[in-house]
């Protein structure tokens, strides 16, 4: 008989424009089509007071600036009431999670491009997480400028704080991935994302079969 891990927690991480969500619905009807309970959600938000935070991270305007100390611990609140509200009750459930983005984010966008020490991103991470690590986690790596053409293409309404951003902010993001990736490679699994979409469900796939059946 087929074995099944129960309350598996699965992320997706990478830069803008490197195809995440995509990869998130494809799994999540994968693993659907193959009988298993499966909730998908995303950072920062997944619940309606992580969705405010969200936009006030990701759009907030105007004179005053958010200090990168503040963009943090907005993030990590948001990831707080989303942990406890959605990801643990899911796991403990049984069910299958797939988030897109968590707590590697926050290592190399808010530790990596901001500076912030990465002693007190760790802390907070898993206080945030409520201790909860991801089984596994999808790297999508590009290099930033092809990630800059693809979401140039897509967005017409404009970019958010983090687009704005330089291409030296970006490639400190990727290289903090990278640095993760390389820490912990039984997690963390870096997928060429330049590749063909196809190509890349297929890849994902065999990981998941592998680890989850
Ligand atoms: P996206 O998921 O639509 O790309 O937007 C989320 C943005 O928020 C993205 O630019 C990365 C940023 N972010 C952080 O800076 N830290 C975090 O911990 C998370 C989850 C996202």
């Amino acid at each position: 008989m087929m074995s099944l891990k129960q309350g598996f927690f699965i992320t997706f991480e990478g830069p803008e424009g490197a195809g995440k969500s995509s990869q998130v619905e494809r799994l999540a009807a994968y693993l659907r089509s193959r009988g298993m309970e499966c909730l998908l959600t995303r950072e920062p938000g997944g619940t309606p007071l992580a969705e405010c935070l969200r936009t006030m991270v990701k759009s907030h305007h105007g004179a005053e600036t958010i200090h990168p100390e503040t963009e943090l611990l907005l993030i990590e609140a948001a990831r707080a009431q989303h942990a406890r509200e959605v990801i643990l009750p899911a796991l403990d459930a049984g069910k299958t999670v797939i988030c897109d983005r968590f707590y590697d984010s926050t290592t190399a966008y808010q530790g990596g491009a901001r500076n912030l020490p990465g002693e007190i991103i760790s802390a907070l991470n898993l206080f945030a997480a409520g201790g909860r690590k991801p089984d596994l986690t999808f790297l999508m790596d590009l290099p930033p400028e092809t990630g800059f053409l693809r979401i140039r293409e897509r967005e017409s309404d404009g970019y958010d704080r983090f687009e704005h951003e330089d291409l030296a902010f970006h490639r400190a993001v990727r290289s903090e991935f990278l640095r993760v990736a390389r820490n912990e490679p039984e997690r963390v699994k870096v997928i060429d994302a330049a590749q063909d979409r196809n190509t890349i469900s297929e890849i994902i796939r065999r990981v998941v079969d592998e680890s989850l059946f």
